[in-house]
């Protein structure tokens, strides 16, 4: 039980239905109902992904964009890189969890258009989770250096070579997608933000 949350149960594993007698419910182990089988909030994986890998693609994100401004101290790729593969093991396992449960259903007073922009921002944002790791894994692969994990082991390389067209597409790839998770990321926030001080709902609260 959480302070501040009605906390009697959890959301069935199969797809669809909310609702349940509370004896058909795992406390904590899905999503967070209300007495009435309201969900109220995302369920404690669910937030535990979202927190993680949040904070590990905003240092990617800072690593990334700034890798050349940092050179001076230290040089980041190593670290950018081994962090970025962790971002997409840890997505792939996110996104088999999130195929197990139905999200939290949003305030009635968000419009309709509100629900499409943040259903296409999420769906954007797991997308280029996948695609941006993976455009890294593919450039760096046909790169010089090893794909170190922290030092502890090297990370398999894709048969790639220097300089091929699809070295040069993921390289260019990387790139854009990566700039556009930049804007994507500070407008989910933004929209975060929105809700809490503007909104004053509780789509962050829940998410937290
Ligand atoms: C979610 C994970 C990742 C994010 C958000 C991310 C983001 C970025 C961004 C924004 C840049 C700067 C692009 C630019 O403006 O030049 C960059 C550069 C780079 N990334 Fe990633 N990246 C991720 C994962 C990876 C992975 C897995 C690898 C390789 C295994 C990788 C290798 C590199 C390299 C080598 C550069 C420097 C490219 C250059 O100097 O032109 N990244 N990354
Ligand atoms: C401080 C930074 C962040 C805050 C405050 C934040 C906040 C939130 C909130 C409140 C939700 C729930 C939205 C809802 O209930 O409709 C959410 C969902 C989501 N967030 Fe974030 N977020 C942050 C960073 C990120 C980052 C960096 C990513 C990935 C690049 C991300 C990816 C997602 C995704 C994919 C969902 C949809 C979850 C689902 O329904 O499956 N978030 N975020």
């Amino acid at each position: 039980m959480v302070a501040g949350w009605r906390c009697v149960g959890a959301l069935r594993v199969g797809k669809g239905r909310q609702t349940g007698s509370e004896t058909d419910f795992k406390e904590g182990q899905l999503a967070t109902l209300a007495s009435g089988g309201e969900l109220l909030r995302y369920n404690t994986v669910a937030r535990t992904f979202h927190a993680i890998i949040a904070v590990l693609v905003i240092l990617n994100l800072i690593g990334g964009i700034g890798h050349e401004a940092f050179e001076d101290i230290f040089n980041p790729i190593p670290l950018h890189k081994a962090t970025g593969i962790v971002i997409l093991l840890l997505t792939l396992a996110r996104i088999g969890w999130r195929l197990t449960w139905t999200m939290p259903d949003w305030p009635a007073t968000m419009s309709s258009v509100q629900r499409a922009v943040a259903r296409i921002t999420h769906g954007l944002l797991y997308f280029l989770m996948l695609a941006v790791p993976i455009t890294g894994w593919i450039m760096s692969s046909a790169g010089k250096y090893p794909i170190s994990i922290y030092g502890l082991f090297d990370w398999p390389k894709l048969p790639v070579a220097k300089g091929s067209a699809l070295a040069e597409a993921a390289h260019e790839g990387h790139e854009v997608l990566g700039l556009l998770m930049a804007a994507l990321v500070v407008l989910h926030i933004g929209a975060a933000l929105h809700h809490h001080f503007v909104m004053k709902d509780n789509i962050l609260r829940r998410m937290l």
